[in-house]
C-alpha cells in the first residue's frame, strides 16, 4: 500500500458533529514511560495509532520541544485527530500520516527522519470506530458489517463471512476470539449465508447468540463478543501489522529512544513480550568463553511484565479492563 502524502492539522470544521467521548487508557502510565525520551528539543515522537490523539496531546502538552508524527489508516481518526491537535495549539508540532503502521520505514524515510525518540502504539479500536455503528465494528446497533479501519482496504468483515470456509472462518474466531464455539458459529455462517449473504451487523449478532447454548449464554459478556473481535482482527491484519512493524520501530529508535505498546489481546501481548525480550537478551554464543559487547542487549525493558491498569481506572472506564502496557529503552545501536 503507498503511502500519501504528510499533512499538517486543519482547523477544525464548524460543521462536524460533536467530539467523540475519548478516555485513553493507562494514560499517566504512557506519559511517564515515555516522557524522558521526549523531553528534549527537537525530539520525536512517532503515534503510531494516533486515533483521537488522546496520548499525543498529553506528550505534546507535556513537552514543548517535542514534534509528532502520527500515523492512522482511518481517515476519520486522522481528521477527528487534526482538529484536536490545532485546537489545542499545536498545528505547527504535529504531522499526520496516511498509513498502515508497518509502513513505518517508509514514512520515516519519506520525512527525513534518520532516528526518533519515541515510539507509541496503542492496538485495537478506537471509540470513535466502536461507537459509530456505520463504521460496522460494534454488535451493539445494526450497520454495515465491514469493520475496516480504512474503509479504502479492499476486504470488509461481510467479504470474510460471507467467502471464507467453515474451516477457515472456525480458525479465526477461535484463535482471534478465542471462542469455545467456533465450529458451531462457523457452521451457522455457512449455513444461513446460503439462504442470502450477510451484509449488517445485527444479523450476524442474533446469528451467533442462537448459535450458542443457551446456558453459557448469560456469562462472559455480550455473545457475539468474541466473533466481532475476530472478525475485526482477521479484516485489519491486526497481528501481522504488528509483527512486521515493532522491529521496525525498535530500529528506528534512537539510543536513549522508548517505545511503549499498549495491547488488549493475548497474542498481541505475546508478540510484544517476545520482540522486547530478543531486543533485552545477551546474544553471545553459548560456547564462547565471555560475552561479548557486540552480542549485548540492545533494549532494557522498563516494565515488568504487561502492566494492567489500576482498579480505579478500569472501574472508569470498563474498555481499558484487557489494557495491558509494556515499554523498553534503546540501549545501544545494533553492531
Ligand atoms: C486504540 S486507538 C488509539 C487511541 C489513541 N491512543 C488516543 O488516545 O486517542 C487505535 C487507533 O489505531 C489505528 N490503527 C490500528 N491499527 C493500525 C495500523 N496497523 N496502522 C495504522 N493505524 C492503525 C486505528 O484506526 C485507531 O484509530
Amino acid at each position: 500500500m503507498s503511502t500519501p502524502e504528510p499533512t499538517r492539522p486543519a482547523p477544525p470544521d464548524s460543521a462536524a458533529r460533536p467530539r467523540p467521548v475519548h478516555v485513553p487508557v493507562l494514560l499517566d502510565r504512557v506519559t511517564g514511560l515515555l516522557g524522558p525520551a521526549c523531553a528534549g528539543e527537537g525530539a520525536v515522537l512517532v503515534d503510531a495509532t494516533l486515533g483521537l490523539a488522546g496520548h499525543a496531546l498529553a506528550l505534546l502538552d507535556a513537552h514543548p520541544g517535542l514534534r509528532l508524527v502520527g500515523l492512522d489508516r482511518d481517515p476519520q481518526a486522522r481528521a477527528e485527530a487534526a482538529a484536536r491537535i490545532a485546537a489545542a495549539g499545536h498545528a505547527d508540532r504535529a504531522t499526520l500520516v496516511p498509513a498502515v503502521f508497518d509502513e513505518l520505514p517508509d514514512v520515516l524515510d519519506r520525512l527525513g527522519l534518520a532516528e526518533v525518540q519515541a515510539v507509541l502504539f496503542d492496538l485495537g479500536v478506537s471509540s470513535l470506530q466502536l461507537d459509530r455503528p456505520e463504521r460496522g465494528f460494534s454488535y451493539a446497533g445494526d450497520g454495515p458489517l465491514d469493520m475496516r479501519m480504512d474503509p479504502e482496504a479492499p476486504r470488509s468483515a461481510a467479504d470474510v463471512v460471507n467467502t471464507y470456509s467453515a474451516a477457515e472462518l472456525a480458525r479465526v474466531l477461535r484463535v482471534y476470539g478465542e471462542e469455545r464455539f467456533a465450529s458451531r458459529i462457523a457452521a451457522a455462517i455457512v449455513r444461513e449465508r446460503a439462504r442470502a449473504p450477510f451484509t449488517h451487523t445485527e444479523r450476524l449478532a442474533h446469528l451467533v447468540r442462537d448459535a450458542i447454548p443457551a446456558a453459557t449464554r448469560r456469562t462472559g459478556g455480550h455473545p457475539a463478543k468474541r466473533t466481532f473481535q475476530a472478525l475485526r482482527i482477521e479484516v485489519n491484519d491486526e497481528l501481522g501489522a504488528l509483527q512486521r512493524a515493532l522491529p521496525a520501530a525498535l530500529d528506528a529508535l534512537a539510543v536513549g529512544g522508548r517505545v511503549a505498546v499498549i495491547t488488549f489481546h493475548s497474542l498481541e501481548d505475546r508478540i510484544v513480550k517476545q520482540t522486547l525480550a530478543a531486543g533485552a537478551t545477551d546474544r553471545t554464543p553459548p560456547e564462547l568463553p565471555v560475552r561479548l559487547p557486540e552480542y549485548g542487549p540492545v533494549l532494557r525493558l522498563l516494565t515488568r511484565g504487561g502492566e494492567a491498569p489500576s482498579e480505579a481506572e478500569v472501574a472508569a472506564n470498563p474498555r481499558a479492563a484487557s489494557a495491558r502496557v509494556r515499554a523498553a529503552e534503546r540501549t545501544r545501536r545494533a553492531a
